[in-house]
């Protein structure tokens, strides 16, 4: 079946088309900013923008047409609002002039359930580390349950917060990276891991005071600051899967693509001799892929929606999802 998938939570705009497990195409059109973080309603308004530009680049890629699409998917929840309702619109508008059954899905339960599209995995934990989400999720007892997540910022828009106050500009997690590998002189900051939730604020905070100190390297704080907030991360990714008795971890969030959290991933798996599974960077970002999957395999298990029903939800949890397809 070939499905067309729509992603619009946040400042991504995502058409893909996908034929099963077969990626056609893949495409993504960012809202960026100059310096500050996403305005919802300028956000949105670049989705109007680039909208039917990206569902023909998507089609064309795949070598496909309306008539060849079986479903149309689209994120649903959770995110901002303004953006949501972007993406709901131009799937409900492609459902109806074109006669396509539509479903919406949850962004954070595709970004687990891609891994089982691209790879072998069967039953992982994901570590979920993006700009505005963090997160361990897992499924247990029925449903994709939350097992830690942060208890403020999400981790990117952490080092995004650190990166603008050091002059970096935005997006700041590609720009720390490459900052950390200059050195290899570690500082003490807090390491902020309470029960299975970890904590950004107040290493944010640390960290522009010791700038503001003056005596500091940056390229110390910025290596500092990434084997600190991925060590809190690996400690509650680890702990997640002991608890559940899973062997399997797969990375999600634009975070993920950092190279020193992924090899975090791969040693702390190694040492419990689990698998660790790293979709390639395009996968990883907010993409279009994970949602024509997810709205694939929930039809397939005999999931309909009417058009009624595809009202956005911003603010669905994870484990508030009624999990019916596996
Ligand atoms: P979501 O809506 O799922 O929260 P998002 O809108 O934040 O996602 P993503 O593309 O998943 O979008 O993630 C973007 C974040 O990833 C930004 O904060 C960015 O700085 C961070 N990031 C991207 N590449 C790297 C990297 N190499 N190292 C660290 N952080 C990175
Ligand atoms: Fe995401």
């Amino acid at each position: 079946m070939i499905v067309l998938g729509i992603e619009s939570t946040a400042h991504t705009f995502g058409v893909s088309v996908i034929d099963n497990r077969k990626v056609l195409s893949n495409i993504i059109d960012a809202y960026k900013t100059k310096s500050g973080g996403i305005i919802p309603y300028k956000a949105s308004l670049h989705h109007v923008r680039v909208c039917k530009t990206v569902i023909n680049k998507a089609l064309d890629k795949a070598g496909a047409d309306f008539s060849d699409i079986g479903l149309v998917s689209f994120s649903q929840s959770p995110g901002i609002g303004n953006c949501l309702k972007i993406g709901a619109a131009a799937a409900r508008s492609i459902s109806i002039v074109h006669d396509i059954p539509i479903i919406g899905v949850n962004h954070c339960i595709a970004h687990l359930e891609i891994a089982n599209m691209l790879t072998d995995c069967k039953d992982p934990v994901l570590l979920y580390a993006s700009g505005a989400n963090t997160q361990i999720i897992a499924y247990e007892g029925g449903k994709y349950r939350i097992f830690g997540e942060t208890l403020d910022n999400g981790i990117g828009n952490m080092l995004d917060s650190f990166a603008r106050f050091i002059g970096l500009g935005f997006p700041g997690g590609p720009k720390i990276e490459k900052l950390a590998k200059k050195s290899n002189n570690y500082i003490e900051i807090p390491y902020v891991v309470k029960g299975m939730d970890v904590s950004f604020g107040g290493i944010l905070t640390n960290l522009k005071n010791k700038v503001s100190s003056k005596k500091y390297k940056v390229e110390d704080l910025a290596f500092s600051l990434q084997e600190t907030v991925f060590a809190m991360l690996m400690e509650v990714s680890e702990r997640a899967m002991a608890h559940c008795n899973k062997n399997e971890l797969v990375l999600g969030g634009g975070v993920a693509c950092n190279k020193r959290l992924q090899q975090m991933a791969k040693i702390m798996c190694k040492e419990r001799d689990a698998k660790c599974y790293i979709p390639e960077n395009q996968f990883l970002v907010d993409n279009a892929a994970m949602i024509a999957w997810l709205g694939l395999i929930k039809y397939k298990a005999g999931n309909r929606m009417k058009l009624s029903e595809t009202y956005i939800k911003p603010y669905v949890r994870t484990d508030d999802v009624l999990v019916n397809w596996r």
